[in-house]
């Protein structure tokens, strides 16, 4: 059996295993532990970190992003160096949105998919060197020269940052969304700027999650849970997906997800179904609460229309929810459309 390396930490005292096949930084990212990064390929420096005791190596050589006399001083890319001993190094851990950088970037449209009649996922690539840290659940602002910048929440999870994923709903008389629709192609230039928001996936808590999504809310819900999966993260995760009618459930993963892991739990809720549908009917909140009588142990995050993250926040209040377990991002519509 091949040999498993202990990482640990001194700043943040958390350790994790790998088998040095790939990066420390990817091992890290993929233990749930938000090491800070840039490019991921060597060139920036932005993942540099003191070894304090133990071995790494490069598998093909010394990159840029570090000099000479840094090595000497016992600093190593993480994004580059692989483990090939137990080791401690020093880094500090993005543990709070604060804590990262907002960037503006070039990207490229690489794919737009029509996922039904209002939704298009759009995947944006930022080529060259670049790629954006965040944290499961956080949002960008698009930039186009014509229009004024349009919030959206980042759909994939935080690991593979070069390319961001967006599920952007058509909104009626909607300039920017429309543009989106209609116009925007493959190759297309953009810029965003980002991370933002508050609204991101707590790693240190151990209480069960309550998540409720409203439409495209579902966005940055799929970031957490995909984060989740990919951080083997063991507690019971409840996602509740409201939308009108079963068209509107754009994507079928969540039937996968709970079907694939124990712990994930999904209901979707239709406010306005079909004949055919055998489902919960209702507001997708007062599905939450029929189904827990007590909110007070768990950790609810809410995204989607303001009036339904309105109607989360009290209701569940009012059954238990203890107001600091609460996260929540309501997409309102934060930019006037005046000199468009
Ligand atoms: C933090 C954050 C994250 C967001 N994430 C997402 C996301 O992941 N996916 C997504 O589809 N949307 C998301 N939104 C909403 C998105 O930013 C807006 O739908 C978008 O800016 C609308 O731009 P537009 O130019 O098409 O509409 P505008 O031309 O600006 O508005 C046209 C008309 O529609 C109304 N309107 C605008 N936006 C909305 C809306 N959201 N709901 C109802 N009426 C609206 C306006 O008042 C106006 O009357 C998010 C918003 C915020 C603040
Ligand atoms: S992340 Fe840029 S050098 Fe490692």
């Amino acid at each position: 059996m091949k040999p498993m390396f202990k990482i640990e930490n001194q700043a943040s005292g958390k350790t994790f295993l790998t088998d040095g096949d790939d990066s420390i930084l990817s091992d890290a990212l993929l233990h749930g532990l938000n090491f800070p990064y840039g490019c991921q390929k060597g060139f920036c420096g932005k993942c540099k970190a003191t070894i304090i005791e133990g071995e790494i190596g490069y598998e093909n050589g010394v990159p840029n992003g570090i000099t000479s006399e840094e090595i000497d001083d016992g600093m190593a890319l993480l994004c580059q160096c692989r483990a090939k001993s137990d080791v401690l190094l020093a880094v500090a851990e993005l543990d709070s949105a604060f804590d990262i950088e907002v960037r503006n970037l070039p990207c490229k449209v690489q794919t737009i998919n029509h996922l039904n009649h209002d939704v298009v996922q759009v995947f944006l690539k930022i080529p060259g060197a670049q790629s954006l840290q965040y944290l499961a659940g956080q949002y960008i602002d698009l930039i186009h020269p014509d229009f004024d910048p349009r919030s959206f929440s980042i759909a994939n999870a935080p690991i593979n940052s070069d390319v961001i994923e967006l599920h952007v709903r058509l909104v009626e008389d909607g300039k920017f969304t429309h543009f989106v629709f209609v116009k925007l192609k493959e190759k297309s230039l953009l810029k965003i700027e980002g991370p933002k928001g508050n609204f991101f996936f707590r790693e240190e808590s151990k209480r069960p999650v309550i998540l409720v999504a409203g439409g495209t809310g579902f966005a940055p819900i799929k970031s957490i849970i995909e984060h989740a999966i990919t951080t083997q993260l063991e507690r019971q995760i409840y996602l509740y997906w409201g939308v009108r009618d079963e068209v509107d459930l754009y994507m079928d993963l969540p039937f996968k997800w709970a079907d694939d892991h124990n712990n994930i739990h999904f209901v979707p809720v239709l406010s306005e179904p079909n004949a055919a549908w055998q489902g919960r009917v209702g507001f997708v909140h007062e599905s939450v609460l029929a189904d827990f009588d007590d909110l007070t142990g768990y950790e609810v995050y809410a995204c989607g229309p303001p009036v339904m993250v309105k109607s989360v926040a009290k209701s569940f209040v009012e059954q238990g929810m203890i107001r600091d377990n609460f996260f929540s991002d309501a997409f309102v519509f934060a930019y006037t459309t005046s000199h468009e």
